[in-house]
């Protein structure tokens, strides 16, 4: 079992004085932050489906939607069928955000070309014919895109790559009285559903979801209790890397004399369980995912398993206020998540971190991040992507274990 312990590799930079006079430029490893097209990143969660927007939400209004800087609209046509099309349209580029949604897809408001879910042309009413002769030389941009779980989730990478969409054990198995509840884009814990764009990279997002010690710091001593009384105890923690992901089992020796075990998963390259934060026991019961926006902002979508009857309705921070009733001066006294994160900046600056041996999930997670790096530079497929329905399906282990 490890326990948090000085990095001497980390922290014993010699600095002569220690004053900020004469540092170095600072900078982030573009490699594990950039998701652009063309981007090392990019071409690894381009070998993954992302979820784009709840089911729920795609009507007849095309949305816009910001994917790994890629700007997009996604939209319903009125046979029902999802579609997500580049918003630039390809005839002289205004948006489609604009558009019209009609029964066979989005016509642009511009000059009436009209667009199906894959991105053919069937109608260009300004041209002889209607463009009959001509409309088989444009494709607006398009990827695919399948419904599961209340999200529509997209894949934008090469399409002779395209794996299985995975379905995940914990979400499969739905009981009487239960049901899934999806949600997004929102921030994870602390902001209530006011928050729908997270004013930082996905990656130092992502990265806090195994970061077992700012539980006990940022969460239960530094101002207030803001889920449970006993996460102010100091865990010790393994961490550990499996083939698809990394995860932490979290040790704590509670004063009523059981022990629980708090097992929190992530998997390759934006996805988690979390398990309960009201330390309820049993399995986690919910996956999410965070989708980058761009370099500098994120979204994150998630399903839930819950009660036929659970509404909803945003935990309260502090007593008596939800994150988006607190005052600026609340929100500097009693920091959460959101704080925290959105403080290390829009890019946190990885030249000037020290580790520490409490940090040891977050190398393993940068470490894996780095190996489906070389692994699809190196034309294999990253870490957890099948080709076979029958293997499509990810184990989801998270939860808070009590034992005597
Ligand atoms: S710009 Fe879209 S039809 Fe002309
Ligand atoms: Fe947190």
């Amino acid at each position: 079992m490890d326990t948090p312990q000085v990095d001497n590799r980390t922290l014993s930079k010699p600095f002569a004085t220690g004053t900020g006079y004469g540092r170095k430029p600072s900078s982030y490893d573009t490699d594990l932050i950039e998701t652009g097209p063309g981007t090392p990143m990019g071409e690894v969660f381009r070998r993954y489906w992302q979820p784009v927007a709840l089911s729920r939400e795609v009507r007849e209004n095309p949305i816009p939607v910001n994917v790994m800087g890629e700007d997009l609209v996604v939209f319903r046509d009125k046979q029902g069928r999802p579609g997500l099309l580049h918003s630039r349209c390809c005839h002289r580029g205004t948006t489609l955000y604009y558009g019209r949604v009609e029964d066979q897809g989005i016509r642009c408001c511009y000059h009436g070309w009209l667009f199906d879910v894959e991105g053919r042309c069937l109608d260009m009413p300004c041209e002889k014919d209607n463009g009959a002769s001509i409309r088989k030389n444009v494709r607006q941009p398009w990827y695919e895109v399948r419904e599961l779980y209340g999200l529509i989730f997209a894949y934008m990478g090469p399409p002779e790559k395209r794996p299985e969409l995975p379905r995940w054990s914990n979400l499969e198995d739905i009981k009487e009285g239960e049901r899934l509840l999806t949600v997004g884009p929102v921030f994870a814990s602390g902001a209530d559903q006011t928050v729908s764009c997270i004013d930082c990279n996905w990656l130092q997002h992502w990265e806090n979801t195994l970061d077992p010690f700012h539980v006990q710091v940022l969460h239960a001593t530094f101002s207030s209790v803001q889920f449970v009384e006993e996460f102010g105890i100091m865990p010790t923690v393994e961490w550990k890397s499996d083939n698809l992901g990394v995860h932490y089992i979290a040790h704590r020796d509670l004063d009523d004399g059981r022990h629980v075990e708090r097992v929190c998963c992530v998997w390759f390259p934006n996805t988690r369980s979390i398990p309960s934060v009201e330390l309820k026991p049993g399995p986690g019961h919910n996956v999410s995912w965070v989708v980058p926006q761009d370099d500098q902002t994120c979204r994150s979508f998630g399903v839930f398993k819950v009660p036929e009857e659970f509404k909803m309705e945003g935990s309260e921070l502090i007593p008596g206020k939800k994150w988006s009733e607190m005052t600026e001066e609340e929100h500097r006294r009693y920091p959460g998540d959101y704080e925290a994160q959105s403080g290390q900046g829009k890019i946190t600056l990885h030249s000037e971190e020290h580790l520490a041996g409490s940090d040891g999930a977050i190398r393993l997670i940068r470490r894996g991040l780095r190996d489906q790096i070389k692994r699809v530079k190196n034309s294999y497929d990253p870490a957890g992507v099948s080709f076979n329905s029958d293997d499509a399906l990810i184990k989801v282990f998270s939860g808070n274990y009590f034992s005597d």
